[in-house]
């Protein structure tokens, strides 16, 4: 990357520059932005200590050196490393939220943010949801937003197998001052939740296949793998969820889960089970919805693939 220090001076200089650099290096787009202008606000604004909405007016406002030297590290960073802008910035939106990250955990973009806003309604009746379950918590961003927008009174547990997510989900919960309302839980899936009933549980698990994996851009290579990987097929984490989730739930309990593309493996693997696929208005596909009673229904109580399965597979990714 070039190095125009001299010849670049305003804040408009800098954003439409990075913006050719980012598109010259044909980055991915997709861990907060999808195109190369709001990025380059995005990284802007965050060293020059500015809203990521800069006003107008500072468009044309020029640069000290100092501040130039650091846009145009960051700009390197993004460009020669392929590093996603969050993990440049610290900071990740979802469902409107500011959330910490960094490389511990995968960068909050579920497109469930949206029926958080909308607090699942029809499918749950807010104010019934006195406990939740966010199954692969991560960075805790659906565990908070579900508590900040969509149940005021839940109780919420925030698990994870990963204690370095569940350090960064932790800070979260801290930074939203929701200690008393949201406890992380180290568990391997259901492993360490025996005699728990939650009314509503929300699961965005890892559910990428080989060949996702493989087609991933390289800004997916600074996300951990723990986060993504799911076996041959994508549907290692989430067959055992539906085997098991059951007896987690209460009797009119209900199941949120993310599987992404592997929508269709699954569809194929379970052709008589009524999933729910939930509809979004801005985007995003692949969540279903069961009830505790289709989940009783259609799985049996007993582990397909037992816990010990679960953590040689954990092996391979850890
Ligand atoms: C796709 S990320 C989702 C993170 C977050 N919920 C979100 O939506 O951004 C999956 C998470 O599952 C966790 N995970 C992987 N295997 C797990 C297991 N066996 N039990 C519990 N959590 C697991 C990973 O550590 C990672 O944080």
């Amino acid at each position: 990357m070039e190095n125009p220090i001299d010849e670049l001076h305003t804040l408009g200089d800098f954003i439409r520059w990075g913006m050719s650099q980012f598109n010259k290096a044909q980055l991915f787009f997709g861990h907060g932005t999808d195109n190369a202008l709001d990025e380059a606000i995005i990284l802007v604004s965050h060293a020059l200590h500015l809203p990521p909405q800069v006003p107008d007016i500072l468009w044309q406002t020029r640069l000290t050196y100092a501040e130039k030297q650091k846009v145009l590290e960051l700009f390197n960073q993004r460009v020669q490393q392929r590093i996603p802008a969050p993990y440049l910035t610290y900071e990740a939106w979802f469902a409107n939220l500011r959330f910490y990250v960094d490389q511990r955990v995968l960068i909050p973009r579920s497109p469930m943010a949206e029926w958080i806003e909308r607090r699942f309604e029809p499918w749950i009746e807010p104010r019934r949801v006195k406990r939740m379950l966010d199954l692969c918590t991560g960075s805790g961003c659906i565990a908070i937003a579900s508590a900040m927008l969509a149940f005021p009174y839940a109780k919420i547990d925030a698990a994870d197998v990963s204690n370095k997510a569940l350090e960064v989900a932790q800070k979260n919960i801290k930074n939203y001052g929701l200690e008393q309302r949201v406890h992380t839980v180290y568990s391997d899936l259901f492993g360490s939740l025996s005699g728990q009933h939650y009314d509503l549980i929300v699961c965005n698990p890892p559910y990428a296949d080989p060949k996702e994996i493989a087609a991933m851009p390289d800004e997916y290579n600074y996300e951990p793998r723990i986060g993504l990987e799911a076996g041959k097929d994508g549907l290692f984490f989430i067959k055992q969820i539906l085997q098991q989730a059951a007896q987690y739930l209460t009797h009119d309990g209900v199941l949120i889960v993310e599987v992404g593309l592997s929508q269709d493996n699954l569809v194929e693997d379970y052709p008589n089970v009524p999933f729910t696929w939930l509809e979004f208005q801005h985007g995003g596909e692949g969540v279903f919805l069961l009830t505790a009673d289709q989940l009783r229904l259609y799985f049996s109580s007993e582990l397909v693939n037992g816990e010990e399965g679960c953590r040689d597979f954990l092996q391979s990714s850890l």
